[in-house]
């Protein structure tokens, strides 16, 4: 039997106990909305995990990148899939075309007329129908079309184009300030253009506490709520106790009295701050934070922290963002108990293309 302090550090470990609960919670979430739940597997990136999500409740996966789609319809988790990013050129629509063969649904999005063109070629050199939805940016300044009326004429535009099967809107993240403008607005506009939205898609973790506020979404993608982090907490949707992923990372120095540093570095936590500050938290040292990384050292700041790890000690960060640090690694523990449970891959990290 492998016991967490076996492990040599630094090690991700998940508590399973907070991951199933919180996997169950927002399930219940969502399906008190009335809607669709449909995880973004982009926090884990372990089939497993992506398993347990839909065996809860959940319609379908969104997965970012063709690699991750593959991997998960290797390992046969659903057959219901929106792929939430703009893909360009034959190499990678061609892809997609097998893919969307291997399952029952793949949705893709669109925001230009380029990317339209190319996948309603490939639906033609294919003879596959591709579901999609257009995808509107409503104040995060990321991908997206700019207005309702942009919606519009790009929806008008994926009617007339072979082989696509318009079927709504998606948007990231339902917390950027004018989505609920945005999405009441584009339902006013399709109506009296007499264009059915079948499909609404909200996504994000922070919104989670708002879903009754979007009641015009069918559905949302929520990834982050799976192991929670900093900015969860931070954002008022996770406590410190919802945080599933935490990082077991040993002192190896601790040269003033308040500074430490540990062996787990921007190679392992990520430099993502976002919304918050520092990188990292010590779970069970209050006060404790992060406060500098370089490739192999987190610098613990220790000037607010009343009790100070020694050298030696192992101690749990809290990372800001937990969807980094799953990338960074090759494989997490499951922990119950102090023992570890299960080992598993994340298959799907590094899956950039
Ligand atoms: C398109 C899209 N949908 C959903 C999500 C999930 O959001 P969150 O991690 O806040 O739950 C993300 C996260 O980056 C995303 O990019």
């Amino acid at each position: 039997m492998l016991r967490v302090e076996d492990l040599d550090t630094p090690a991700v470990i998940i508590f399973l106990d907070r991951l199933e609960t919180n996997i169950e919670r927002v399930q219940r979430l969502i399906a008190r909305q009335g809607i669709g739940n449909r995880p973004h597997i982009k926090t884990h990136k372990i089939p497993a995990i992506g398993r347990m999500q839909i065996e809860a409740g959940a319609v379908g996966l969104t997965c970012q990148k063709l690699g991750e789609l593959e991997v998960f319809i290797d390992a046969n988790v659903c057959d219901d899939y929106l792929l939430s990013y703009n893909i360009l050129g034959a190499r990678k629509t061609d892809r997609l075309m097998q893919l969307a063969s291997r399952v029952k649904r793949l949705a893709v999005v669109a925001d230009n007329d380029v990317v339209l063109r190319g996948l309603s070629e490939a639906g033609l050199r294919h003879s596959r129908d591709i579901p999609l939805l257009i995808e509107c940016d409503t104040g995060f300044g990321r991908n997206g079309v700019q207005s309702p009326e942009a919606a519009l004429d790009l929806a008008r535009l994926a009617l007339k184009l072979p082989r696509i099967v318009f079927e709504g809107l998606m948007v990231f993240p339902n917390s950027a300030p004018n989505t609920h403008e945005f999405f009441s607005r584009s339902l006013k506009l399709f109506r009296e253009a007499g264009i059915a939205l079948p499909i609404l898609s909200g996504g994000g973790t922070p919104a989670l506490n708002r879903l009754a506020e979007f009641s015009m979404m069918t559905e949302h993608r929520a990834g982050t709520y799976v192991y929670n982090d900093v900015m969860m907490v931070h954002s008022g949707v996770a406590s410190w106790q919802d945080c599933a992923l935490q990082v077991r990372a040993t002192v190896v120095s601790r040269p003033t009295a308040g500074r430490a540093v540990l062996d787990c570095g921007s190679k392992v936590l990520t430099s993502d701050q976002y919304y918050v500050q520092h990188y990292g938290r010590l779970a069970h040292y209050p006060g404790a934070v992060i406060s500098g990384l370089s490739e192999e050292h987190a610098i613990v700041d220790l000037t607010n922290a009343p009790k100070r790890p020694k050298v030696g000690e192992v101690v749990e960060v809290i990372p800001n963002h937990c969807c980094s640090v799953s990338n960074m690694t090759d494989e997490v523990h499951g922990v119950r108990n102090g023992v570890v449970e299960l080992t598993w891959p994340v298959a799907a990290r590094g899956k950039v293309r």
